[in-house]
């Protein structure tokens, strides 16, 4: 059985963890040693009574240091023998490759194919395997509707009036609040409320970019912003997306060197589709790199919050030392998508993106915006996230666990390191098209992964959304695919 004696702990206080939970603290140090194998599979950790014993804290926060790495996968607790670090088959299994890209700008896969799928996925009644939404048992919907009522009892007349750029004052102060405690120096000035993460991207595109101009993007990508780029004629050039460490530093001076580029749409926190993560050097590299050669980089960091390990990512903002970086994102993914409550934080860009939001749809609904400032000035906010952080990551496993059990043998799935979606590799012979169009008609949606390419690459991908309560119905839909992908595969 491993040590955790080395350099535990003995005198807990809440400020040496910079606020985060104790047992966070312990799980990581315990994860740590997994990382650098000093804790291998199939090893014994020691028991919750040891573990408070050598640590110096309580039997509480050690039993949930380890339901928390549970919920992680890291480890697993066998009856009557305690827990041990997973002996994971997924880990052992390939991961999706990312595939070569042409050199030179993409031409965009039509919007059309893209929005034929989204409409299909979007049929009532289909088992909701498709979009990449929590599902509303994932989120604090009686809370929300709790606000809701106070809020239009206290202030009903601010919320019936327009909320004017740049938004909601003290919803700009949490953004920024929350922002500063992860490196990001920005003021709540210089954030404007959008309505959504896609609005925030579409302001910042159509201020930095005219038809014609090249932007870069990673490959695979999410869709939504394939198709603002073809809706603006813009040149996509692709850098490959590793689904663990996100784009190379290398291919991204190669582009720069060879193409004239207006500017760069990276979401590299839990990548959708992937669920990479850039790791932190590469991070600073590529900011570097772009601040360099005076390129705006446009974050999409949409699912910063949701690391199952590491919790909030560093927005990549926080490298930006020129002011070069628009950071964009929204609670579409940790608190509600229907608030449609979004942002751009830019000093740079700041009037300009006002002077657009303007243009293009006056306001964001001031009653979301009301309740995201409530609820995020509340401790609320990071209860929730802590339980759905951990939920994803169960959910995330299982859904993983039942993929391969019930896809053909050369199936590969990413490992996500937050976020909620797996991104499949199906056999070479199965059309990930064809498969979506035949689970429809058994009432399942699911995402072909040529819609997460410029090029129309990534036609034996899929990708499903795993942020859903576990039931027989989803296990049921997961084996369909699976049945229809193994046909496929025999058939050809
Ligand atoms: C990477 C990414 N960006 C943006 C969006 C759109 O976000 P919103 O609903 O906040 O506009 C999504 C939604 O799936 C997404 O996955």
């Amino acid at each position: 059985m491993a040590s955790l004696d080395s350099d535990t702990p003995t005198a807990p206080s809440a400020e040496a963890h910079g606020g985060d939970p104790l047992y966070e603290t312990v799980a990581r140090r315990l994860l740590a040693q997994i990382d650098v194998g000093a804790l291998r599979p199939g090893d014994r950790v020691p028991s919750v009574r040891e573990l408070s014993r050598k640590t110096g804290y309580s039997i509480t926060t050690a039993l949930k240091a380890y339901e928390h790495l549970e919920a992680l996968g890291a480890i697993e607790s066998r009856p009557r023998s305690g827990y041990f670090v997973r002996l994971e088959p997924a880990r052992a299994q390939a991961l999706p490759q990312t595939l070569e890209i042409p050199p030179g700008p993409a031409s965009l896969i039509s919007a059309d194919v893209i929005s034929s799928v989204l409409e299909t996925v979007s049929r009532p009644g289909l088992v909701p395997l498709a979009h990449a939404s929590p599902a509303p048992e994932l989120l604090p919907v009686a809370q929300l509707h709790h606000l809701t009522r106070r809020l239009l009892r206290e202030d009903p007349d601010t919320a019936a009036g327009y909320l004017m750029p740049p938004g909601h004052a003290g919803l700009r102060q949490q953004i920024a609040r929350r922002l500063a405690g992860h490196r990001c120096e920005v003021s709540p000035d210089d954030i404007v409320i959008t309505t959504g993460s896609l609005e925030a991207i579409n302001l910042c595109l159509r201020l930095l970019c005219c038809a014609g101009d090249t932007i870069l993007m990673e490959s695979p990508t999410y869709s939504g912003l394939l198709q603002v780029a073809e809706e603006m004629r813009l040149r996509v050039v692709e850098l490959p997306n590793h689904p663990q460490h996100g784009i190379d530093p290398d291919d991204l001076r190669r582009a720069i060197r060879r193409h004239r580029v207006a500017a760069a749409l990276f979401v590299q926190n839990f990548n959708n589709p992937t669920g990479s993560l850039l790791p932190e050097e590469a991070k600073r590299d590529i900011v570097q790199t772009l601040n360099g050669h005076g390129v705006p980089l446009i974050e999409d960091d949409i699912y910063g919050e949701l690391g199952y390990a590491c919790g909030r990512a560093t927005p990549l903002k926080a490298y930006d030392e020129a002011d070069m970086v628009l950071h964009c994102s929204s609670l579409s993914k940790t608190l509600s998508p229907g608030l449609r409550v979004g942002w751009v934080a830019s000093h740079r860009w700041r009037r300009e993106l006002i002077r657009h939001k303007f243009t293009l749809s006056t306001a964001t609904n001031s009653l979301s915006q009301m309740i995201a400032g409530a609820f995020l000035e509340s401790s609320a906010y990071d209860r929730h996230l802590r339980t759905l952080r951990a939920t994803l990551a169960r959910s995330v496993a299982r859904f993983s666990e039942a993929v391969l059990r019930h896809f053909p043998p050369q199936t590969a799935v990413s490992r996500p390191q937050g976020g909620f979606v797996l991104w499949i590799e199906l056999p070479r012979n199965v059309d990930g098209l064809e498969l979506f169009q035949r689970a429809a008609r058994e009432r399942i949606s699911v995402n072909p992964g040529v819609i997460f390419s410029a090029n129309g690459s990534y036609q034996n991908y899929l990708r499903i959304n795993c942020a859903l309560p576990w039931s027989a119905e989803i296990e049921q839909a997961i084996a369909t695919l699976g049945r229809i992908a193994s046909w496929q595969a025999r058939r050809a």
